[in-house]
């Protein structure tokens, strides 16, 4: 037991690693939470800071997700409970950072890295979905919602481990919960598109 509430701590102490946070500090000395929507993500990365940078974020985003489900499987094995723990807390520490005062991202990047290590190919399925919206609609915030809700309906038609069904569906509430902004925002007409100018923060 002592274990698996090391791997769950040590997942969150990862997913803290906020690396748009850093990376902001590191290149133009801002806190990435001042500017575009004010989100610290790779969205809002590729905003403020450009390519480069937003797909470094990206990738190191979703490798916190992956690091975490391998972390609580390393413990109790595929689809167990301390894997999809593991992967919750890193979404947990992204979204509310131990080190930046508990105010992270949205926390799509490192649920995808989550999700593709907990269930590849319902995760594959939700997101090329995912993937498309975006092309349509520019709308990276829509596609981030139809991700996780599409994820445990995929689970649903493939077969599923309890835990991971239960994971999907915890996650898809946090990232509905961190987009609130974004719905209204869609809902008005005012999201920030993919490729334009920021429309300001929440
Ligand atoms: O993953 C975050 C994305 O869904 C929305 O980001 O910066 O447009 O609010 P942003």
């Amino acid at each position: 037991m002592a274990l698996e509430v090391l791997v769950i701590v040590v997942s969150y102490l990862l997913g803290s690693v906020s690396f748009s946070m850093l990376f902001a500090r590191l290149f133009k000395g801002i806190d990435i939470r001042q500017y575009g929507s004010g989100n610290a993500g790779a969205t809002n990365t590729l905003r403020v800071l450009g390519k480069g940078p937003a797909v470094l974020v990206l990738v190191l985003d979703v490798l916190k997700g992956v690091a975490a489900v391998w972390l609580g499987t390393l413990v109790g094995g595929w689809d167990s409970w301390p894997a999809a723990l593991c992967g919750i807390a890193a979404i947990i520490g992204h979204n509310w950072p131990l080190y930046f005062h508990f105010r992270g991202g949205k926390g799509i990047a490192t649920t995808i890295g989550v999700m593709a290590t907990l269930c590849l190919w319902p995760a594959l399925l939700a997101g090329v979905i995912a993937i498309l919206s975006i092309v349509f609609t520019r709308y990276v915030s829509l596609g981030s919602l139809i991700f996780v809700a599409l994820t445990p309906v995929a689970l649903l038609l493939t077969g599923f481990a309890a835990p991971v069904l239960w994971a999907s569906l915890i996650i898809a509430v946090f990232a509905f919960w961190r987009h609130r902004s974004n719905i209204v925002k869609i809902v008005e007409g005012r999201e920030n598109k993919l490729g334009s100018k920021a429309k300001g923060g929440e």
